[in-house]
């Protein structure tokens, strides 16, 4: 019925500018917390269609959000492949395996993805019978590069200069690797959009710790790979901290290029190519009272003007902000954003 966010990616006017928030099942609902609580921990919760697509549909109803993001991780993709993860409490992901040498490459494989990640797809088709036309669904996966930093490095980091070192040291192993996570990354995309997935979203949440020069051998390559092979939903690329990367991801062919709030609006409509932009609030401009949190609103809207517009955070919203400004956020882009038109 709210089909706002797929006319506005597909670069059609709307009535008004849509909105929803990365990270937006799982880290700030106290709903959340509960259903999480009823079992061991995330990777029950990811492997459990039923819970997860409750999970993913509460922040449509609680929230008010124009699309919901299927709960699960990009580091679902690590483990098809054959490197398990657990999720420590308060630390982050964990592989207790990493790759290192071309000898671990003969261990892992492409993921056989209606075998390793039907519980996913099993959870987007719950998700959208119980959605039942009321919001699209967004897919997602993590860009290779930044799948390829935990694979290497086995769990979170500042610089993940484990992985970079083997860009220096190793460019073609780190070619191998990269190709197989793109082959499992573009199969899984498939599989998520045959399931239900009316759009998908590409996270490369580690693209700014790379140079432009890497990003363009390393980075660029691959997502133009995935964008190149999905042509059946609109697709858009978020490259945190990306942004010399702009005009090539503008030049690629996704819909839409998401926006951190580093990034100049204005500058990125030039970069683009007339690209769909998204984004892309400081996601500490939640931190504030109602009152300044309208107004950052307003004055983020005002510089991406009524078009061409898919309204966010410039990164995932942080797990301590009050949900009450997350709905300040929403209600002030339905209703300003109606009124620019
Ligand atoms: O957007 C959504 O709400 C849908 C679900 C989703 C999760 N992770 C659930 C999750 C999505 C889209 C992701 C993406 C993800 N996961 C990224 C890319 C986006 C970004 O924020 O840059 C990255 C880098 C990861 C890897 C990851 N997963 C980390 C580093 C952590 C630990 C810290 C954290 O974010 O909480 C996770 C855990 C995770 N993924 C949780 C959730 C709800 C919290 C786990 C819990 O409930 O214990």
């Amino acid at each position: 019925m709210n089909d706002l966010i797929l006319r506005t990616a597909r670069g059609e006017k709307t009535e008004r500018t849509p909105v929803w928030l990365m990270r937006q099942a799982g880290r700030i609902l106290p709903e959340y917390r509960a259903v999480r609580n009823s079992v061991s921990g995330f990777v029950e919760l990811c492997q459990t269609p039923e819970l997860a697509a409750e999970v993913t549909i509460q922040p449509v109803d609680l929230l008010g959000v124009d699309a919901a993001i299927i709960f699960s991780d990009i580091l679902v993709i690590p483990e098809a492949m054959g490197l398990p993860y657990e999720m420590v409490e308060k630390r982050g992901p964990f592989f207790p395996n990493t790759i290192q040498s071309e000898a671990d490459l003969q261990k892992i494989r492409v993921a056989d993805v209606e075998s390793d990640l039907g519980y996913v797809l099993e959870a987007i088709k719950l998700t959208k019978k119980e959605l039942n036309g009321r919001v699209p669904l967004i897919g997602f996966a993590g860009a290779p590069f930044t799948i390829f930093c935990y694979m290497i490095e086995g769990q979170g980091s500042k610089t993940f200069s484990k992985a970079k070192k083997m860009f220096y040291t190793n460019p073609e192993f780190s070619h191998q690797l990269l190709q197989m996570i793109t082959d499992s990354t573009i199969a899984y995309l498939k599989a998520q959009i045959k399931a239900g997935a009316d759009m998908i979203q590409i996270f490369d949440s580690w693209a700014g710790i790379l140079s432009p020069e890497q990003y363009s051998v390393f980075a660029m390559p691959y997502i133009n790979q995935i964008c190149d092979a999905i042509t059946e939903v609109p697709k858009t690329v978020f490259a945190k901290g990306a942004y010399f990367a702009r005009e090539a991801i503008g030049r690629s062919n996704c819909n839409t290029v998401g926006l951190d709030w580093n990034m100049d609006v204005a500058e990125s409509r030039m970069l683009t190519n007339g690209k769909v932009l998204q984004g892309n609030l400081d996601p500490c401009a939640l931190y504030g009272s109602n009152a300044e949190v309208e107004k950052a609103t307003k004055a983020m809207l005002d510089k991406f003007g009524p078009d061409k517009h898919i309204a966010n955070l410039g990164h995932g919203v942080y797990p301590d902000i009050d949900p009450e400004k997350v709905k300040v956020f929403i209600n002030t882009v339905k209703e300003y954003s109606e009124k620019m038109r």
